[in-house]
């Protein structure tokens, strides 16, 4: 009779201490922990004690890969049967205005690459795709995850929240790390985003790791060490992983807020909207094409452009809306979607160029008003938020509007007001344009 292998056990104090020391942990022991976390047998302090070990002490990219994969394995790994084509997601470490995800994983569906989204809600100044999704009139992103693989399996595309059974490891040591300062570590981050995706069931990643003052990575170092460490460590997974360090110094085109963001997307759809949302989707929508099988990059723009233009891209995402309880004619008609019933106009205070925003405070600005939360247990109000409407380089005139709020009711907006005109920086001369796209890490 073949005999079963039992899992070794360890003393989880020995383990932290290890670590502290700097020794490195194997495989076994990271999965030991892990597994014993997940069970309710390693306590909250050891896992908060192990991360501090982590955080000053680092871990090798074998550790790194062996901690991801044991929070991928602590709950469901989909896995997409039957699919014909590659399945590629793309995940952003969030900024203010990112609402990519809602144009591209239509756009790169309707080009034939499967896209098994799950995404997350905003917290703190970043928003979240799912509460951008959410502000479509009837659209649910709770479904089970049969009821997700078949929607990627029949439409090449779902839009879906993280349920209980992805990757509960991380939820719990996500919100252990958040309370014990403990974030800031590239292969904690490293492991958290990916055990997350990788739970997807993924053929290829692609990453936008953002940079700048409305970003987790405030320095381009940061950034790409980040990057090369995401990248690694989705190819020791078995995942192809590409990453685009991407500009976050200035909020992404125009809308923040919910609805205002998700009428923006739609409008890049509609083959409007801002050049810097466009040139965004396009080169993330490059990466995820070449990870579903396309050689050639100008190739892989061709095509999207093409899905743009012929309205396959739109026609995608009307059927995901259907599929998922929504008003599919939000997507042709975004002036559906819910917006504020009052404006108030945020005037520069001088003529100059706008040679600055400081998009973290706005998106801070956006929070207030209600866009966004900072508890994860609050609601958010799809219909309130910010429309920028000068950006870096752009020529202001005294009194000229710098952005508009978009507020439920005037009263008690004068402070909001006053944070978001000091969010800007006008100067007497054009600064020198910045590229949205930095740096390409794909090996
Ligand atoms: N986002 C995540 O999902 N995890 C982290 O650790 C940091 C950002």
């Amino acid at each position: 009779m073949a005999s079963r292998r039992r899992a070794r056990t360890f003393l989880v104090p020995e383990l932290i201490a290890k670590k502290r020391d700097g020794q490195p942990l194997s495989e076994e022991e990271i999965a030991f922990l892990v597994t014993g976390f997940t069970a309710g047998a390693v306590m909250a302090e050891q896992m908060a004690a192990f991360a501090m070990a982590v955080l000053f002490r680092g871990m090798s990219p074998r550790e790194t890969a062996a901690l991801t994969l044991a929070m991928r394995d602590s709950g469901t790994v989909i896995r997409h049967r039957g699919l014909r084509q590659r399945a590629v997601d793309k995940h952003s470490t969030g900024g203010v205005g990112d609402k990519i995800s809602l144009c591209l994983a239509p756009l790169v569906a309707a080009c034939g690459v499967a896209v098994p989204m799950v995404s997350g809600r905003g917290l703190g100044h970043t928003g979240g795709t799912l509460d951008k999704l959410e502000a479509i009139p009837g659209f649910r992103t709770d479904g089970s995850v049969a009821a997700f693989r078949d929607q990627v399996r029949e439409l090449g595309c779902a839009l879906f929240g993280q349920t209980a059974e992805i990757a509960p490891a991380d939820k719990r040591f996500y919100a252990l790390r958040d309370v014990t300062g403990t974030v800031e570590s590239i292969p904690l981050i490293t492991a958290s985003i990916l055990s997350k995706k990788l739970a997807e069931g993924l053929d290829g990643l692609v990453l936008d790791v953002k940079v700048g003052s409305g970003a987790f990575m405030k320095t381009r170092e940061d950034a790409r060490a980040l990057a090369t460490s995401l990248v690694r460590t989705g190819r020791k997974a078995g995942v192809a992983v590409s990453a685009l360090l991407t500009d976050m110094d200035a909020p992404l085109g125009h809308a923040i807020g919910n609805a205002n963001e998700t009428r923006e997307a739609f409008a890049v759809l509609h083959g409007e909207g801002p050049a810097d949302v466009r040139e965004l989707m396009l080169a993330l929508g490059v990466e995820m094409l070449r990870l579903g099988g396309e050689r050639s990059r100008a190739q892989a723009r061709r095509r999207l452009e093409a899905a743009l233009s012929d309205g396959r891209a739109l026609a995608k995402m009307e059927a995901i809306v259907a599929a998922q309880g929504g008003d599919p004619r939000v997507v042709g008609e975004p002036d559906r979607l819910a917006v504020a019933p009052k404006g108030v106009v945020v005037p520069a205070p001088r003529r100059g160029f706008v040679r600055r925003i400081e998009s973290k405070e706005l998106g801070l600005v956006a929070v207030a008003m209600g866009a966004g939360r900072t508890r994860s247990d609050q609601a958010v109000d799809p219909a309130v938020g910010i429309t920028v409407h000068a950006k870096p380089g752009d020529a202001v005139a005294e009194g000229s509007a710098l952005a508009t709020l978009h507020v439920r009711s005037r009263r008690n907006t004068a402070a909001l007001r006053d944070r978001v005109a000091g969010a800007f920086s006008i100067g007497a001369r054009r600064p020198a344009p910045r590229p949205l796209v930095l740096e390409a890490i794909r090996r």
